[in-house]
């Protein structure tokens, strides 16, 4: 007889394992399917956990190839050991897929091993080692997250065309990177062999960096990623990527047309984007519902059209996230577990853990623009800011929106370090519906680089008082 259940949740990253673990808390009898060796998805084996892994460890080191001496240590030049790099971050990855695998045991989640597939309303079938296996289920969640947007005629061979999987492990330094796309893959993973000593150029499609970032700051971050040595072509599209002896020869043109050009590259990553992941689960048969850019389709609940299967994380819409797929597998457990669950998408942080940091939540200047909402600005540089000042670590502002009338904080964009911290505040605050006036009146304790926060709350009044 067929193993049943409550809940069936097909993918266990930061969703769905997050979804399993919460319906568990809430009495329901749950498994997972997993068709990966190890839980977590993409964020924990080959997206944020080893990519930020990366990032601090290629931060030290370009601290103590440049920065030290500033401070009176004198080190001499560092050298690189990259495989002994590369085992840091596998074990911050195994720390982390071990961690799953002990909470969801701890919650007593049954987990199957292979790959799920929806064989009707309440039936899944798991193909794994063992041969195929039938689940019965109340509810079924979806979480089975993304993939890599490939080019055409631009093939990844994750050696020396690499996506961002790629990218993560290459075996040494690549004396010329080029990078497809300034979105937040490029930018990360490009800051990260820079600092190794990889001269990195990046082709953007577009006139500017991280579309649907906030305009000045996007501009601000540009400034400070050129002053650092990444090079830019903006409005730039590659046509060819060619191997040839020695390396690789990327062809590129105006995105509009016109003259090309070649640049050599020892390694091309391309980062254009990733796609909603449904292979082999069987959508057309069960008849469920995907939108023209193949995402599942699901209501205000979570819930495809197909009644008892839902859907959540990067196969649905909205930011690609890893704490948005968290928030909504929390959200759609309490629904089918007959509470009332609920995601604020106007609330979702977004950081890029470069160095600086950028993070920004709520809504962008061109945005309240576009929407005719009048707003006011509140602005403070870490220039100004006494813990930054100590530390020189004075690049970057904080850039507060609220509305011109009620003052009601509408948005808050942070460029400098630790912003991905530093944007928490700010999340609670919008949270509460609050006002640039109730954090410009909470005390923030000196010397921290959240002065800087409640200071441009105060400048949206003009009355910051360092500046
Ligand atoms: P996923 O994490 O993609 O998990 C889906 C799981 O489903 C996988 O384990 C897969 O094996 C499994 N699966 C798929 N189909 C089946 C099937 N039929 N049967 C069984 N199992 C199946 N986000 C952030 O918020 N912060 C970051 O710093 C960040 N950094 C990133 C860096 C990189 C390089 C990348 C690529 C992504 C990064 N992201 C980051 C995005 C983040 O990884 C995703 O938003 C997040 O992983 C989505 O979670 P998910 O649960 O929807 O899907
Ligand atoms: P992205 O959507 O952030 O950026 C892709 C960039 O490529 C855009 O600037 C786009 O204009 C450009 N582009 C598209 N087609 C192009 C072409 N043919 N030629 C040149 N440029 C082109 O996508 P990215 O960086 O691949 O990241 C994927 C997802 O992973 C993102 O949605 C992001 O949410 C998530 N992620 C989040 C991180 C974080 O939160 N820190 C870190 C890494 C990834």
């Amino acid at each position: 007889m067929a193993d049943s259940f409550d809940l069936v949740v097909i993918g266990t990253g930061p969703g769905g394992y997050v979804c399993a673990i919460r319906a568990a808390q809430l009495g329901l009898k749950v498994a997972v399917v997993e068709k990966n060796g190890t839980f977590g998805g993409t964020c924990l084996n080959i997206g944020c956990i080893p990519s930020k892994a990366l990032l601090h460890a290629s931060e030290e080191f370009e601290k103590a190839a440049h920065h030290f001496a500033e401070l009176g240590i004198e080190i001499g030049a560092p050298k690189l050991n990259l495989p002994r790099f590369m085992a840091f971050k596998d074990e911050g990855v195994e720390g982390n897929v071990k961690g799953v695998e002990f909470l969801l045991k701890k919650n007593k989640v049954t987990a199957f091993r292979g790959v799920g597939r929806i064989a009707g309303p309440g039936k899944v079938e798991v193909s794994g080692e063992g041969g195929k296996q039938a689940i019965e289920t109340r509810a079924i969640v979806i979480a089975t997250g993304s993939d890599v947007t490939r080019l055409p005629g631009i093939e990844i061979d994750e050696k020396t065309i690499v996506s961002s999987t790629g990218a993560l492990k290459l075996a040494k330094v690549p004396g010329k990177l080029v990078v497809i796309g300034a979105g937040v893959i490029g930018l990360e993973l490009g800051s990260v062999w820079r600092r190794l000593g990889a001269q990195v150029t990046v082709v953007e499609f577009l006139d500017r960096i991280t579309p649907g970032m906030d305009g000045e700051i996007s501009k601000n971050f540009q400034r400070i990623l050129k002053k650092q040595g990444m090079e830019f072509l903006l409005s730039t599209k590659v046509t060819k990527v060619e191997k040839q002896k020695g390396g690789l020869k990327v062809t590129v043109e105006p995105a509009q047309g016109g003259e090309a050009k070649t640049l050599d590259a020892d390694v091309v990553l391309v980062a254009v984007g990733r796609v909603p992941f449904t292979d082999g689960l069987g959508l057309d048969e069960a008849g469920v519902r995907r939108d023209d850019r193949g995402r599942v389709e699901v209501d205000d609940h979570f819930q495809t059209n197909i009644p008892g299967i839902y859907a959540i994380g990067d196969v649905i819409r909205g930011p690609m996230l890893a704490h948005k797929g968290e928030d909504e597998g929390v959200a759609v457990a309490e629904i089918i577990a007959g509470k009332a669950g609920h995601v604020n998408y106007d609330v979702i942080p977004n950081v890029i853990y470069t160095s600086p940091e950028v993070a920004s939540i709520g809504k962008t200047e061109e945005e309240l623009k576009q929407a005719g909402i009048a707003y006011k600005t509140g602005k403070f540089p870490f220039t100004a800011n006494g813990r930054a000042k100590a530390n020189k670590t004075t690049e970057g502002f904080v850039k507060f929106l609220a509305d011109a009338k009620t003052d009601r904080v509408l948005g808050c964009h942070i460029i400098g370090t630790n912003a991905g911290e530093l944007i928490h505040e700010v999340a609670v605050l919008m949270e509460f519906g609050g006002s640039s006036e109730d954090l410009a009146r909470t005390c923030h304790a000196h010397p921290t680089l959240a002065e800087a926060v409640k200071e441009a709350a105060l400048a949206v009044e003009g009355r910051a008082i360092h500046m």
